[in-house]
C-alpha cells in the first residue's frame, strides 16, 4: 500500500549546524545458522507446546549456531554481505562496532575477533553491550564518527549466539530466544538526508528483571554458580512485557517528534522482534496500520542485539522499503535500554 509522502521532515542532525555532511545506511546484511529448532522440537526438550509458543509469542522456529559458530562468525557473515551490498572491500572500513551480549569472549571484544575474521586490519574496533537496544545505540555511536568526520565508513552489527546461554531447562525463556547478526555500512552520502535521528534511553532501575547474574565483577564463575544455573539469562517475562510496550512506543513518538513527522508518512516499522504481541500492542498505540510493520520473529524468535539488524535486512530485499521512504526502527532490551531511528533511506 502506497503511503503518504511529504517533504515536511526535517533531519535534526542538519539543522544542528553541520548542513554538507549526512550519515546514510550504505549497505545492509544479515545471516542466520542453518539449523532450525522449531516449536515441535522443544516439546521434547521442555514442559512446552506448539500452541502455547505460537499463541503467547508468534514464534514458530528459531536457529540455532552451530558449537563451533561463535558470535563472531554469525557477524562475519553478515558483515560480507553488507559489504557487498554497499560494494566496498574490508580495508576501506574505518571502525567496527558489535552490539552484542553474548560475546565471543568476555575480553577481547567479539569487534576485535570480527576485525581479524574479515580482513578489515585498518579498522578500530569495539563492543557496545545494550541488549536488544544494542544495534541501535550502535548506530547513533557509529553516526557520530561519521558525521564528525573522523571516519567516513563504518561497520555496524548487531550479533547473537543466545543459545549459548540459554537455560534449557526454563521453559519461561528457552522457547523464546534464536541465534543471528545484522549489519549494515555507515558512510557520508552526499544529497541525501540518510539517518534522521536515533533517540536512546535507559533504566538502571530495573537491572533484576531480565539478564545474566553470573560471570561478571557481581558474581564470578565458580562451582556454585554454575550449579545455580546463574550462567543463564533470566527473565521476569510479565513486568518485561509490559516496561517493553510503554517504552517502544515513547521511544518511536520522541523520534518522529524530532524529525517533524507523522506515523502515516513512514512506510516501514521495524520494531525488535521479541513478541508478536508486544508488537501488536506498540503498532494500535502507535495508531500504525498493520501493513507499515515488518515482523519476521515467527522465523527467528528473538535474536535480541541482531533482531533489528536482521528485520532491515530483510525489509529491503522483501522490497519493503525503497529509496526515499521514512523507515522508524525501535527496540528495548535488558537495562532496562530502548532506542528508536528514522531513517530516511
Ligand atoms: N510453555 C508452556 N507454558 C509456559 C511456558 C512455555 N514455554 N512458559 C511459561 N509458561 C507458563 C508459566 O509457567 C505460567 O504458568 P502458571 O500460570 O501455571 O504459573 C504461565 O505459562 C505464564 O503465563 P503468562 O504469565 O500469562 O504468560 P505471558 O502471557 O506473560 O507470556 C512471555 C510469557 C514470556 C511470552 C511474555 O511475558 C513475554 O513475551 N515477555 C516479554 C519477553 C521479552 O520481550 N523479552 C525480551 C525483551 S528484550
Amino acid at each position: 500500500m502506497k503511503t503518504e509522502k511529504s517533504q515536511t521532515f526535517v533531519n535534526p542532525r542538519i539543522l544542528g549546524g553541520n548542513a554538507t555532511r549526512t550519515c546514510s545506511i550504505a549497505g545492509v546484511g544479515s545471516y542466520v545458522p542453518d539449523r532450525v529448532l522449531s516449536n515441535i522440537e522443544l516439546e521434547k526438550i521442555v514442559d512446552t507446546s506448539d500452541t502455547w509458543i505460537t499463541t503467547r509469542t508468534g514464534i514458530k522456529e528459531r536457529r540455532m549456531a552451530g558449537p563451533e559458530q561463535y558470535t563472531s562468525d554469525l557477524a562475519a557473515e553478515a558483515a560480507r554481505r553488507a559489504m557487498a551490498h554497499a560494494g566496498i572491500t574490508p580495508d576501506q572500513i574505518d571502525l567496527i562496532i558489535v552490539a552484542t551480549i553474548t560475546p565471543d569472549t568476555p575480553f577481547p571484544s567479539t569487534a576485535c575477533w570480527l576485525q581479524h575474521k574479515i580482513g578489515a586490519h585498518r579498522a578500530a574496533a569495539f563492543d557496545v553491550e545494550a541488549a536488544c537496544s544494542g544495534f541501535l545505540y550502535g548506530l547513533e555511536i557509529g553516526q557520530q564518527f561519521v558525521m564528525t568526520q573522523t571516519y567516513n565508513t563504518v561497520l555496524v552489527i548487531g550479533a547473537e549466539k543466545l543459545s549459548s546461554i540459554i537455560d534449557w531447562k526454563d521453559r519461561n525463556t528457552c522457547v523464546l530466544f534464536g541465534d543471528g547478526a545484522g549489519a549494515v555500512i555507515l558512510r557520508n552520502r552526499p544529497q541525501s538526508h540518510g539517518l534522521l535521528t536515533v533517540c536512546m534511553g535507559a533504566d538502571g532501575s530495573k537491572t533484576g528483571l531480565l539478564g545474566m547474574p553470573g560471570g561478571g565483577s557481581r558474581c564470578p564463575a565458580s562451582h556454585e554458580s554454575v550449579d545455580e544455573r546463574l550462567h543463564f539469562l533470566r527473565m521476569d517475562g510479565k513486568e518485561t512485557f509490559k516496561h517493553a510496550v510503554t517504552a517502544m512506543c515513547n521511544a518511536a513518538r520522541e523520534a518522529l517528534h524530532r524529525c517533524h513527522i507523522e506515523i502515516g508518512q513512514v512506510a516501514c516499522i521495524i520494531p525488535h522482534q521479541a513478541n508478536r504481541r508486544i508488537i501488536d500492542a506498540v503498532t494500535e498505540r502507535l495508531h500504525a496500520r498493520a501493513d507499515q510493520v515488518f515482523v519476521n520473529l515467527e522465523k527467528y524468535g528473538n535474536t535480541s542485539a541482531a533482531s533489528v539488524a536482521i528485520a532491515l535486512d530483510e525489509a529491503v530485499r522483501a522490497g519493503r522499503i525503497h529509496r526515499g521512504d521514512l523507515v522508524l526502527m525501535v527496540a528495548f532490551g535488558a537495562g532496562f535500554t530502548w532506542a528508536s531511528a528514522v531513517i530516511e533511506w
